[in-house]
């Protein structure tokens, strides 16, 4: 019999296996600094485009302010215990009614993790005789939250509807015996190409099927729709969505999140959700900074105003510089370019040490083979010079990419 840490030496995982070489630069880089498009990797200044900061809350002198100020007065402890057994506070309360209220559900429970909240979200709301029917470009919480599902799952075609009815077809004729229900998951904004699910035609959907929707809106919540309120306020359909997920990690720069809906269904996530009722309840100073944080989203629009200026520049004037950028509808730019992964290595280093660009490169398997993706995530923070300089830089890069010099040799990085 091997034991078991042999076993891992020799199997490393699919991105494990690279990081003898990879380590520190392409994996687990540390970039330092204030929280900004402007960051030191390495010891140099870097323009950045790969932080998920999108309203530029996270460096808000009013938002540092009351971090400090709050993990000051409370500490980082409390509350001690689980929400259930001893954890909770007015505080914790006042945020979920305010989070409900901003995504315009009757109310909100608090998750410390996204993806451990989605995960456990999941777990809790079906049971064996139910049936999950879910995109297949989900997100790696959703898949692990129905991997834990002991009933069957249906994966339909990425944004395909009718590849989702023809699930819906096969889910409703096989839980006519078992007195079974479905559960449709998808995502608000898909993370890696910035398309939005198609929440709209999956709501309709629902005048001919019986079965719930549950959104994850990590993308979408504070970037999408008229008061930021998500993807399915965007769309005009906020009321078909029965489970609304929203993490603190990204517009909010915090950590956690919240799931919303109507207050039967919440009050059952509560008192069930494992993730929650056996783990210690959220410190203090992230939900007073989450509250701070709500209160800037909704008194301050033009942070999402000045976003989608970003966003819309970059965007536009990446396609008049003839890049390929798919078909974005959120801030999430990808940048889809053709190359090996050594030439993606050379292209990131070259970004990085001689032009001062950083953004995160995205190789096989998570696209197809001979694709690179650059992945550009615009925020508040960032300027239409920033813009300008940075669509050049990519031109002179994808050029050089063209013309084949990077992979005539290899750049020597660490
Ligand atoms: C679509 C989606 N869902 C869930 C998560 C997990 O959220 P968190 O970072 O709050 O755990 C992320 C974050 O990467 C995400 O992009």
């Amino acid at each position: 019999m091997k034991d078991l840490f042999d076993k891992l030496r020799e199997r490393r995982g699919p991105l494990g296996q690279y990081s003898k070489q990879t380590h520190g630069y392409f994996m687990f880089p540390k970039l330092e600094g204030e929280i900004s498009p402007r960051m030191k990797f390495r010891g140099k200044e870097v323009l950045n485009w790969s932080l998920n900061n999108y309203l530029g809350l996270a460096n808000h002198p009013e938002v540092r302010k009351i971090d400090g100020e709050a993990a000051a007065q409370y500490g980082m402890a409390l509350p001690m215990g689980a929400r259930m057994m001893s954890g909770d506070s007015n505080f914790h309360q006042q945020l979920e009614t305010e989070l409900a209220s901003f995504v315009q559900k009757q109310d909100a429970v608090l998750v410390n993790f996204g993806y451990q909240g989605m995960v456990s979200a999941i777990d809790c709301l079906v049971d064996r005789h139910d049936i999950i029917v879910y995109d297949a470009e989900s997100h790696a919480c959703i898949v692990d939250g129905v991997r834990l599902h002991m009933g069957k799952r249906f994966a339909y075609n990425h944004n395909d509807m009718e590849s989702l009815e023809k699930c819906l077809q096969r889910a409703e004729a096989n839980v006519k015996d078992t007195d079974g229900s479905i559960l449709v998951i998808t995502e608000g904004v898909f993370g890696m190409s910035g398309v939005m699910g198609k929440l709209k035609d999956i709501v309709a959907l629902k005048k001919q099927y019986n079965f719930r929707l549950f959104v994850d809106d990590a993308h979408g919540i504070g970037t999408m729709g008229a008061t930021g309120g998500g993807t399915g306020q965007e769309q005009g359909c906020q009321d078909g969505i029965d489970i609304y997920f929203g993490t603190f990690a990204k517009s909010f720069a915090l950590i956690g999140g919240f799931l919303a809906g109507d207050e039967n269904m919440v009050e059952y996530l509560r008192y069930n959700m494992r993730s929650q009722i056996f783990a210690k309840s959220m410190p203090m100073p992230i939900v007073i900074g989450a509250l701070k944080r709500l209160e800037l989203m909704r008194n301050h629009p033009e942070y999402k105003a000045k976003l989608w200026e970003i966003t819309n520049a970059m965007q536009s004037g990446l396609k008049k510089a003839g890049f390929e950028i798919g078909v974005t509808q959120s801030p999430v730019t990808p940048i889809f370019l053709n190359g090996t992964i050594p030439e993606a290595t050379n292209v990131t280093f070259d970004l990085r040490e001689n032009y001062g660009i950083f953004c995160s490169i995205v190789v096989y398997p998570v696209v197809p083979k001979g694709i690179i993706l650059l992945r550009i995530i615009p925020t508040a923070m960032h300027t239409l010079a920033d813009v300008e300089y940075s669509i050049k830089a990519f031109s002179e890069v994808n050029k050089k990419l063209k013309a084949g010099e990077y992979s005539r040799e290899k750049m020597a990085v660490i």
